[in-house]
């Protein structure tokens, strides 16, 4: 299969498992289950859940890598719908779409974020329950990524650092926490289910480490190059807002070198991995070009 095909069919899977594991958007409080899934459906590039459906396949996929899939789509759903509340980044538009507390509300935006994170966790545990020391170790790695030193620790700095004069070493520690966690993750996530040894699980989380760098490079370069309608989301947001960014810190170019370097420490992680890695490998090289 090439690499179209294959991610496409990845994709599909991804959408899939949402449309399985997360409650219809008529279930009681309709209005809760709607915005939820009004985020969720918007699309979205699905990177995460991808990495960790081709994770998982990498070493075999001993159980059903779909439910986690999912649950760490919902964990980056509701982190889009509480990055944009008008307390943090305040964006109206999101995946094409207008931002859920503009479609719906600021009560009902931060209600169905908070429904999608607790979510993740009842789905993990109900979903592997007959596997319970995979189950934990999902929970924990969930947790972990999504929690207050990682994705809410490079959020609470990404806005502590507007307006003010910010280091590479501060963007990194945001790069770190916001982005490479859950990317990271989602790859370790896979190879848990996969069977993965340790050292594979190491391998994973590093490559998941680097390719979340670059790939919050690229998001920085974007805000600062893309339109609005090639992003979906409202572009030069960054400088209005005075974000610290790697843009502002090493310009454009330094930015996009920075993002080459960790694309090949990422490639230089997948060639450790064994197997056929010639999905991940094209994963990677098409995220340093990607358009949105
Ligand atoms: C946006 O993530 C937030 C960042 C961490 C840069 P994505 O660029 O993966 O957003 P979607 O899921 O495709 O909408
Ligand atoms: C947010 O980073 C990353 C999250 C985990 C929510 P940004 O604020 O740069 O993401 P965008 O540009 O709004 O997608
Ligand atoms: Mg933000
Ligand atoms: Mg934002
Ligand atoms: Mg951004």
């Amino acid at each position: 299969m090439d690499f179209p095909t294959q991610l496409q069919h990845y994709r599909a899977e991804a959408e899939a498992a949402l449309d399985r594991f997360v409650p219809a958007g008529r279930t009681r409080p309709a209005r809760l289950h709607s915005a939820m899934r009004y985020s969720l459906e918007a699309g979205g590039k699905r990177i995460r859940p991808i990495l960790v459906l081709a994770a998982a396949e990498l070493f075999g996929r001993r159980s059903d890598a779909a439910a986690a899939a999912a649950a760490i789509e919902c964990v980056h759903t509701y982190s889009l719908i509480h990055d944009d509340l008008p307390a943090l980044d305040n964006d109206d538009l999101r995946r094409g779409r207008p931002t859920c507390h503009k479609a719906f509300d600021e009560p009902t935006a931060i209600l169905a974020g908070d429904a999608l994170l607790t979510h993740a966790f009842a789905l993990l545990a109900t979903h592997y329950a007959d596997r319970p020391t995979l189950a934990v170790a999902l929970v924990r790695g969930l947790g972990q990524a999504a929690g207050s030193t990682e994705l809410i620790g490079g959020q609470m700095e990404d806005i502590e650092a507007e307006r003010i004069p910010a280091t590479r070493d501060q963007v990194e520690f945001i790069h770190n926490g916001k982005t490479a966690a859950m990317i990271a993750v989602s790859l370790a996530c896979g190879g848990l289910i996969g069977g993965a040894s340790p050292a594979e699980l190491e391998t994973l989380r590093r490559l998941g480490r680097e390719l979340g760098l670059a790939f919050q490079v690229i998001d920085d370069v974007l805000d600062a190059t893309a339109t609005s309608a090639e992003l979906g989301k409202t572009a030069g947001k960054d400088a209005t807002a005075q974000k610290a960014t790697m843009v502002r810190v090493l310009g454009l170019d330094g930015a996009r070198e920075r993002a080459r370097a960790h694309t090949a420490s990422a490639l230089a992680e997948v060639s450790k991995l064994p197997g056929d890695t010639a999905f991940l490998r094209a994963l990677v090289e098409s995220l340093l070009h990607r358009g949105n």
